[in-house]
């Protein structure tokens, strides 16, 4: 039989459990630590696996008998031009890495390898390795960041989460647009993130080594094909050249919210999350037709990004890059590949945005199951997302939780379930369900079916080439019953 407890042994057991947790947030702090040095890396890489590229092109044009080389005589030429559209690319970059507040401290030394506790650790690290937001309780607790003007101040209290809010940036900004040069010179140590105790969040902003070419990590290739991959999506969200696309995925879901929300005020604005969105456009959109609009995203590639064309740009078409010049592939000419493009095609701080605009980086899951987000918000929009989930019955359990009663929740996208197909990865859950079942699913979490229709698109396609991948994507806006309708009609 076993005999009750003495004080002392709890007193013991509870500091026992204090030490253990605390060494649990250390080690997860140092996992992300690592990771998000990886992520800097990738894009550090860029250019050297660029280079890489233009090499690999030249070796095989070195190859062609001399007869096939005359034929083809603006082929080197090509390569220094290709050279220039890298050297652009990563001007963008580092511009962008120098922008960039570390949430954590990144000069810190981490070896987790040996640790023990290592396999225990629920981590938000992809298959790829790729470090999302929140994968730490301790990061959420010490560097939660918000905007003390938000509604949703205090929301994330207790979850993984960190804020990163741009309205303030754009109320400053707007501030100083009347005196331009202050805006234009604007540090990046004055930036508008603060955490919970109005300090600045961020950590070894003033250094940088993390910059330095000696604390650089040689990273894999499939990470420097995620910065490429990040260029792509800046053309979708930030540049005219993703109008079209933008026009097929963004608009049905602007227009629906429109009609569902005729009666908006700007006193009390409706409230609109959008999970898993990206580098933050079709938030601001939302955000820009009276909502009070929140952008949750997980990964640090497109947090990094998203901030700083959000944050720091000065200027509608302040950068170009070269979005296309990584593929060779179905170019119908080399002008077509290496043509430039011009970003963002707006300047977001001046494209009017509703007070309480937001990105909260971290993952959906474990952000919006908190408690404090139950029934908080008036409208989901999930545009490409929720193929992502591990358990997309999770998911829709969640959207529907933080919904108020007679919520809505807007869906756009395909069923390519991300977590599908990953070979070698025999233990990582996927629920892979039809459209039929999700929407049985959907029903069985109290929401009814307002419209569906399918919707032809594109996802960060080059509009020039001779391949077009097209997507027959569900359209669907489905409303949460409210209690009193839940067993009758709605
Ligand atoms: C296919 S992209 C779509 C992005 C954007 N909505 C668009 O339409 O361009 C899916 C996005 O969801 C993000 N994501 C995936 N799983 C997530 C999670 N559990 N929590 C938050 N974001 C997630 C990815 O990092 C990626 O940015």
């Amino acid at each position: 039989m076993a005999l009750p407890m003495k004080m002392n042994d709890r007193v013991i057991l509870r500091e026992e459990d204090e030490e253990e947790r605390r060494r649990r947030r250390k080690l997860e702090e140092a996992l992300e630590v690592k990771s998000l040095r990886r992520i800097i890396s990738a894009y550090l890489n860029y250019p050297e696996a660029a280079e890489e590229d233009v090499r690999r092109y030249e070796r095989s044009f070195k190859m062609l008998p001399p007869a096939h080389k005359a034929l083809l005589p603006h082929y080197p030429s090509k390569c220094q031009r290709l050279r220039r559209c890298i050297s652009a690319n990563s001007y963008f970059i580092f511009d962008m890495l120098q922008a960039f507040e570390p949430p954590l401290d990144l000069s810190e030394d981490v070896d987790v390898c040996d640790d023990p506790h290592l396999e225990n650790i629920p981590s938000n690290h992809d298959v790829s390795g790729e470090t999302n937001f929140g994968s730490s309780q301790s990061t959420s607790s010490n560097q939660r960041m918000h905007t003390s003007k938000s509604d949703q101040s205090d929301w994330v209290e207790g979850s993984n989460a960190i804020c990163n809010s741009t309205i303030e940036a754009t109320t400053n900004k707007e501030e100083k647009h009347e005196g331009h040069g202050e805006s234009v010179n604007r540090s990046h140590s004055d930036k508008e993130m603060h955490n919970c105790d109005g300090n600045n969040g961020n950590v070894s902003s003033s250094t940088r080594t993390w910059l330095d070419p000696s604390s650089q990590l040689h990273v894999p290739l499939v990470d420097v094909d995620k910065v490429r991959c990040i260029i792509r999506n800046i053309v979708r969200d930030w540049a005219a050249e993703g109008q079209k696309e933008r026009d097929q995925c963004y608009r049905p879901i602007l227009e629906e919210l429109d009609a569902l929300f005729v009666d908006r005020c700007k006193e009390s604005p409706p409230t609109c999350l959008v999970p898993g969105a990206g580098l933050g456009r079709l938030a601001l959109e939302i955000s820009c037709r009276g909502f009070i609009s929140q952008g949750n995203e997980f990964s640090y590639y497109m947090m990094i990004c998203s901030s700083f064309i959000l944050n720091d740009c000065r200027t509608a078409g302040e950068w170009t890059i070269y979005p296309w010049i990584h593929s060779n592939c179905n170019s119908l000419s080399d002008d077509d590949q290496l043509r430039p493009v011009s970003i963002p095609d707006i300047h977001p701080a001046s494209a009017g945005i509703t007070e309480g605009f937001s990105m909260c980086g971290g993952d959906f899951v474990e952000v919006y199951n908190d408690p404090s987000q139950v029934g908080a918000w008036d409208a989901v929009v999930t545009c490409f997302f929720i193929d992502t989930a591990h358990n997309i019955v999770e998911y829709i359990e969640i959207i529907s939780r933080i919904l108020k009663e007679g919520g809505v929740w807007i869906n756009m996208g395909p069923l390519l379930y991300h977590f599908a197909d990953v070979y070698g990865q025999g233990d990582e859950m996927s629920i892979e369900l039809s459209l039929e079942d999700v929407k049985r699913v959907a029903l069985h979490y109290g929401f009814h079916i307002v419209r569906e229709k399918t919707i032809e698109t594109t996802y960060t396609t080059n509009p020039r080439s001779m391949m077009q991948n097209r997507y027959h994507a569900a359209f669907w806006t489905m409303r949460k019953r409210s209690a009193t309708t839940e067993h009758g009609t709605p």
